[in-house]
């Protein structure tokens, strides 16, 4: 079995990625750098998780310091690298552009480099539906992807094409792959899901950017981990999305989100930020091509999940120390 190296390892997708290899019987050498962009005793959750797993070893590295991933990743040497790390908000990447940048861009040419130096053939990118930013969905990966509307998407689209250069230039099998709105347990509780099932629970107000129109294709984390184990296999340079594949209007998410709650929404309508994209789809027939890939979970479904994934979390929350992280 394989040893690969998954970086983002304690953030939502990276712990669902990191999971599903140790499963398959592989080693995982995880680096996550723990930042504060959202509560920290989360990403210490999902680590508690990895940890029950003998072949997952975790690395409290950032991907921009280059002089501290080298030794690291010239001793493992993996048979790939997942890049699953980056500040990921489309709406906080306006206020502190720098960041984004950092991380998503530098630390990407990090890893690519090397990847380059210990002849590590394969690199997985995640990347993003907001690289197509305002074109007409469904979309498509030849689609231009020229004007992103945020710093984020601006990032991750200068990533994607880094990664083409490195498969040009030393012959880096590279497979980008796009995803789309991912939401399931353990989700990232800066997305609009997650934000909306807490705020019911507590009864809290609802704030949506717009009138909640807006759609978004919400794709499962495990359709995600799935489709980007799948991505490991031989592909040149290849970019693909991951989607659910439909369209779904906020409000009807919310709606789903009320009926497995049993709570009924106070909602309060912000202005639309012009940061936020106003309608995703994947086309995946790229993903069903050169995978197989295709989603299997609902979005009633993966509600059901993520509520009874919270409920679990809440009452593990207590024993999470954030002492531990220090
Ligand atoms: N969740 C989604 O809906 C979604 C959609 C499209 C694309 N993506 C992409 O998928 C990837 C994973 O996203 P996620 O939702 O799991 O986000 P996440 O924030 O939960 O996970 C990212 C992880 O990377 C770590 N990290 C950030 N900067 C780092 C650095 N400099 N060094 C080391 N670790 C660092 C964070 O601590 C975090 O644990 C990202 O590239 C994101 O852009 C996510």
């Amino acid at each position: 079995m394989g040893t690969y190296v998954v970086t983002g390892c304690a953030g939502f997708i990276g712990w669902r990625v990191s999971e599903l290899l140790l499963t398959a019987g592989h080693r995982v050498i995880g680096i996550d750098n723990l930042n504060d962009a959202y509560d920290p005793r989360l990403k210490l959750w999902r680590l508690r998780q990895l940890e029950q797993h003998a072949a997952f070893t975790f690395y409290r590295y950032d991907i921009t310091d280059r002089e501290r991933l080298e030794p690291l990743i010239a001793a493992s040497a993996p048979e790939a690298i997942l890049n699953l790390a980056a500040r990921a908000g489309v709406r906080q990447s306006v206020e502190n552009p720098w960041l984004y940048y950092e991380t998503n861009l530098t630390g990407t040419l990090n890893l690519l480099e090397l990847c380059r130096r210990y002849g590590i053939t394969k690199f997985v990118q995640a990347s993003t539906s907001s690289v197509y930013g305002a074109a007409t969905p469904p979309f498509r990966e030849q689609d231009a992807a020229a004007q992103p509307l945020s710093p984020y998407a601006a990032s991750k689209r200068a990533a994607e094409l880094l990664c083409y250069t490195y498969h040009h230039l030393h012959g880096i099998d590279v497979t980008v792959l796009r995803y789309f709105t991912v939401y399931g347990p353990a989700g990232r509780p800066d997305m609009s899901l997650y934000i909306f099932m807490e705020r019911l629970l507590r009864a809290e107000e609802i704030e949506i950017f717009g009138d909640g129109s807006q759609e978004r294709d919400f794709t499962y984390v495990d359709d995600i981990a799935e489709g980007t184990l799948r991505a490991l296999r031989p592909l040149g340079y290849a970019i693909i999305n991951l989607g659910n594949s439909q369209r779904v209007r906020l409000r009807d998410a919310l709606a789903l989100l009320e009926e497995a709650l049993g709570r009924r929404a106070r909602i309060r309508y912000r202005e639309a930020h012009p940061a936020d994209v106003r309608s995703t789809q994947a086309d995946i027939s790229l993903a069903q091509a050169l995978l197989g890939w295709a989603p299997k979970v609902s979005l009633p479904e993966g509600i059901q999940r993520m509520v009874r994934w919270y409920e679990q979390y809440c009452r593990e929350l207590p024993a999470l120390s954030l002492s531990a992280l220090q």
